[in-house]
């Protein structure tokens, strides 16, 4: 059985990466085949080293905004690598729209908010603000408008009375270690109808 190839970026510690990269076993139909970084000192590159995954990271400061000289160095070990799928996983630059057009219609991202509301950062404190009774995690495919494309999976979190943006986020982050892995497996699979959890 051939396995799906899957590349991972990340920004940060990783969390997403590792639920993902430890669900891709036994009669999963897709492997991990890269974690790339724009920052090497990110934690999550050592938790994929660790799982023998290959990394590699290229550091956009040094590129001074100039988005597309960035990219172009992000695309090399990206094609080396090969995959059939890219998942964006606390992978914190924004992506032009002729990166993504490489990679269009196989690129997913998690987002700490239930898509369409709270596109962008500080997701969890804006629905507490907005006073939600509910919030959650989305699972979309990218497109050039950020935070944007076709919904695959949410899971949703009551908001508690009281709650502070870190408790919320670290009980959606819970959920995001969840859906990510249950929608990769589908895609995968070639399904790309939407799940609901729980
Ligand atoms: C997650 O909440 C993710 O939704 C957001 O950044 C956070 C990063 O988590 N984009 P990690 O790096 O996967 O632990």
């Amino acid at each position: 059985m051939s396995h799906k190839r899957v590349a991972i970026l990340i920004s940060g510690g990783g969390s997403n990466m590792v639920s993902l990269v430890d669900s891709m076993t036994g009669d999963h139909p897709a492997r991990p085949c890269l974690v790339l970084s724009n920052d090497a000192n990110a934690g999550g590159l050592t938790k994929a080293a660790e799982r023998g995954i290959p990394t590699a990271s290229v550091d956009h400061r040094p590129f001074k905004g100039d988005r597309a000289a960035f990219e172009a160095e992000l695309l090399k070990p990206l094609e080396e690598a090969q995959p059939d799928i890219v998942c964006l996983a606390g992978f914190m630059r924004v992506l032009t729209g002729g990166f993504v057009s490489r990679f269009q219609g196989r690129m997913l991202n998690i987002h700490p908010s239930l898509l369409p509301k709270y596109k962008g950062l500080n997701t969890h404190a804006r629905a507490i603000e907005a006073g939600d009774a509910e919030h959650g995690c989305s699972v979309h495919e990218v497109t050039a408008a950020l935070d944007d494309g076709p919904i695959l999976g949410q899971a949703r979190v009551d908001i508690e009375p009281g709650d502070t943006s870190e408790a919320l986020a670290a009980r959606v982050l819970v959920w995001e270690h969840k859906l990510y892995p249950t929608v990769l497996r589908r895609y995968a699979s070639g399904d790309r109808t939407p799940v609901l959890l729980p």
